[in-house]
């Protein structure tokens, strides 16, 4: 990842004119180079395109894969759907957030290692609760394999 920055930036929009890509794309390889999509990003791709801001804005915030603040080394999405909300994913969240110093469970902890996102339904409800953890789903979670799940994650290089 890199950080912000409006040479990387242009040459994005320059690629992208020429392929004649989609907004989605353009905004997709924004966050891939930049791990999310800073408002200054938008406001250039709004400039140099013209593009109104509210529409980048209502693309940025329709698609759950776009993130408008910089994430953490490591994303732990928690599922609240039904299933999960009923066999206590409230709960892990709480104590995920706790363990992260997070005020609202969800956010993005001072290092800068991890992000907590609550989501809607993994798709196995079978095995709720349910968390992701980058890209490995942890199924029937309780306190204490959460605890472990962070305390693996704490001591990983990524
Ligand atoms: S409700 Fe959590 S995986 Fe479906």
């Amino acid at each position: 990842m890199e950080s912000f920055n409006k040479t990387s930036l242009n040459t994005i929009i320059q690629a992208h004119k020429k392929q004649n890509g989609s907004l989605v794309s353009l905004l997709q390889d924004i966050q891939d180079t930049f791990g999310y999509l800073p408002r200054e990003a938008l406001q250039h791709v709004n400039t140099v395109l013209d593009i109104p801001l509210s529409k980048l804005f209502s693309i940025a915030t329709f698609y759950n894969a776009f993130n408008l603040e910089p994430q953490g080394k490591n994303t732990l999405s928690v599922c609240l759907g039904t299933a999960c909300h009923v066999k206590g994913g409230e709960n892990l969240i709480a104590m995920m957030g706790r363990a992260l110093g997070l005020d609202n469970s969800e956010g993005t902890s001072a290092d800068g290692k991890f992000t907590i996102k609550k989501v809607r339904c993994l798709g196995c409800c079978s095995m709720a609760p349910v968390v992701k953890a980058n890209d490995d789903i942890h199924g029937s979670m309780t306190q204490t394999k959460t605890a472990n799940l962070l305390k693996k994650l704490k001591k990983s290089k990524r």
